[in-house]
């Protein structure tokens, strides 16, 4: 099977500091996705300090897994790269996918927290970690070592699936 299949979100996490190179490694396969004419329009803050963590996971209440990670990565939509505006969601979305399965790859655990496009969770956010009004806040990612993890179930099921036509 691959990644993709074995992938789950992770909230609850181990105290172990999770090493910069893997860090890294997030980070370059978020870079690595696809965008709409190649435009990489993303940038990233990681967090590590544990108030700052604290202090996002009480940013809206489905935030909490914040609070226990080892890294949080903030991505960010840079408006000023994006060369089609309205496609800066879907590059991001491809972006933090490979994220999550990048964590996968390295037997991290991660839970992609939204943010875009609820204002209330974007402007807290972006007050708190001083994102230029040119960036996106688009979404919070959790990273550490996984304590707990849900089992995987196949979510395939046929009758999404048209042939031909709808
Ligand atoms: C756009 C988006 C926003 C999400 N927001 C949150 C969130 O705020 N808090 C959270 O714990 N999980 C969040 N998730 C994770 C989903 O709850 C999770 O992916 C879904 O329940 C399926 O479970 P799985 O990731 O284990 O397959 C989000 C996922 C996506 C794609």
């Amino acid at each position: 099977m691959s990644l993709i299949f074995k992938r789950r979100s992770v909230r609850k996490f181990t105290d172990e500091k999770v090493p910069d190179e893997l860090i890294e490694n997030l980070l370059k396969a978020g870079m690595q996705a696809p965008s709409s004419c190649n435009s990489q329009p993303w940038e990233f803050i990681v967090v590590s300090k544990s108030e700052d963590k604290k202090a996002i996971s009480r940013m809206h209440r489905f935030a909490k897994p914040a609070a226990n990670a080892s890294h949080l990565i903030i991505t960010l939509g840079n408006l000023n790269e994006a060369k089609v505006i309205g496609m800066i969601e879907q590059d991001l979305g491809a972006c933090n996918e490979n994220i999550l399965l990048q964590a996968t790859h390295e037997g991290l655990g991660a839970v992609w927290l939204g943010f875009h496009p609820i204002e209330d969770r974007t402007l807290k956010l972006k007050e708190y970690l001083e994102i230029p009004d040119y960036c996106i806040p688009f979404s919070v990612i959790c990273v550490g070592w996984p304590a707990s993890q849900g089992e995987v179930r196949l979510r395939y099921d046929e009758s999404k699936v048209h042939f031909d036509r709808y």
